[in-house]
């Protein structure tokens, strides 16, 4: 069954992608967005986030007359929303508590024209017990509350809302539930049907999972470089097990992102407030902070052969800026924090990035020249540091590349050149928990 008016609120990762894959499932979908010219340009089918398949999407939407796009809350829930759903960023606000400003910005503009018997859905991750104080904010009795954590990764955001693992909806009203539920019928995923309070706790409790995982690996990684062992064949053992799967085991230079960092210091915050001390997940946090003095050790030793001192006079090429390969976004990103440490230990530093053009202006690109092309980031460089998983790295054509170094060194902190491409184009490179 297809739902005659469905409203999202914000058009970031989560909200365009909601409602881009909700009308190409079927269901009318109103989106709204508070910055003007964000809806003029959602609405001439231009997307700004580089996300495959998300433009096509946005287009077939627009063109059925099933995806629209409007200036504001109200106007997107005004007349007869049978369903709205919440997407608005949730930052890190005092103490890692989540700051739910926005969330209360829109309810306060909607509760009045919510309809009698709809349904509003929180997608954004928020603290336990949001769901119970939207109803308490709300206070009408015939409008429910929902919690459906979203799970998708950027990068693949539609390949995930599309094929989801699970679909997750907590509520205290059973029937809300189900016709939240049956809106991604057609996708047969398992689903699970819980209260609110749960449903936000899996979101967190996953983030935090695959986070702790990523600290497990890198501090096998560097176990692996003291063992002799090898880190590639340590995992592939281990994700056989099907208790432990291939995935999310490869070691980098710590995880970041907009949602990780985020929400592990979140959840630190809701077990302190349970007056729980999660120190399983503080070690994990503690872990990823050390991973970027780890890659920045590494490099010195690479380039000065010693494990201290300065790095005044050495200039390195990074290759690679954003927090993962297919995706635009630099917030919070390990090779940014990397990038601010070999700068303030004297490093001169140059980085080329498939998906930063030149020009580009962001916190933590200050210290950083941004070049177009991987050659001019190898121009008489001590080191390469490869930061950034991108698959097109790979097949660089390293030799000319090694021709253009000062001292023909890679450090390749995501594992992701093969070390014989490597050897033969005539680097000398070092990677992580590697043989
Ligand atoms: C993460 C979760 O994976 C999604 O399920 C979740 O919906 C999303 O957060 C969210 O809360 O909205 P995302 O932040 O897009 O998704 O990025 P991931 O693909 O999870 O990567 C996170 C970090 O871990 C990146 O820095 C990445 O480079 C790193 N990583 C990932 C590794 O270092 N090694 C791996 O094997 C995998």
């Amino acid at each position: 069954m297809f739902v005659r008016r469905i409203a999202v609120i914000g058009t970031g990762y989560v909200g365009l992608t909601t409602g881009a894959c909700l009308a190409s499932l079927g269901h009318h979908v109103v989106c709204a967005d508070v910055d003007p010219d964000k809806v003029a340009r959602l609405t001439r089918g231009e997307v700004g986030i580089l996300e495959p398949r998300l433009a096509e999407l946005v287009a077939e939407g627009v063109a059925a007359g099933r995806l629209s796009f409007v200036l504001g809350a109200r106007q997107a829930v005004e007349p007869d929303a049978e369903i709205v759903f919440l997407c608005v960023p949730t930052p890190m606000g005092v103490g890692g508590v989540a700051d739910l400003g926005s969330i209360q910005a829109v309810l306060s503009e909607i509760t009045d024209v919510l309809a009698p018997d709809s349904v509003l859905v929180n997608k954004s991750t928020v603290p336990v017990g949001t769901a119970e104080r939207t109803r308490e904010l709300l206070g009408r009795d015939d409008v429910a509350v929902v919690s459906n954590p979203e799970f998708l990764r950027e990068g693949c955001a539609v390949e995930d809302f599309l094929n989801p693992d699970r679909i997750v909806v907590g509520s205290a009203s059973q029937d809300a539930a189900e016709r939240v539920a049956a809106l991604y019928s057609r996708l047969g995923a398992p689903t699970v049907l819980t209260d609110a309070a749960s449903a936000e706790l899996v979101k967190y409790s996953a983030n935090c999972f695959l986070a702790m995982k990523l600290s497990y690996v890198n501090a096998m990684a560097e176990l692996c470089e003291r063992l002799g062992a090898d880190i590639a064949d340590v995992t592939e053992g281990m994700g056989y097990d099907r208790r432990i799967g291939q995935s999310f085991l490869t070691p980098g230079p710590g995880w970041g992102g907009s949602c990780l960092p985020k929400d592990t210091r979140a959840m630190l915050q809701i077990a302190d407030s349970a007056d729980f001390e999660f120190r399983l997940l503080r070690a994990a946090i503690d872990t990823n902070e050390r991973q970027r003095q780890r890659i920045v050790d590494k490099v010195r030793l690479a380039v000065t052969g010693r494990r201290s001192g300065t790095l005044a006079h050495t200039r390195l090429g990074l290759l690679g800026l954003t927090f993962k390969a297919n995706t635009g976004d630099l917030r919070d990103s390990p090779a940014l924090a990397v990038a601010a440490m070999l700068h303030q230990d004297g490093a001169e530093l140059v980085a080329y990035d498939p998906a930063v053009p030149a020009d580009t202006v962001h916190p933590g690109l200050e210290p950083i020249s941004v070049v177009a092309d991987p050659e001019l980031a190898a121009k008489d460089v001590d080191a390469l540091v490869v930061l950034t998983e991108w698959p097109q790295f790979r097949t660089l054509d390293w030799a000319k590349l090694a021709g253009l170094a000062r001292h023909p060194v890679v450090v390749d902190t995501r594992n992701l050149v093969d070390p014989d491409v490597l050897a033969r184009a005539g680097f000398r490179s070092t990677g992580l928990g590697r043989r």
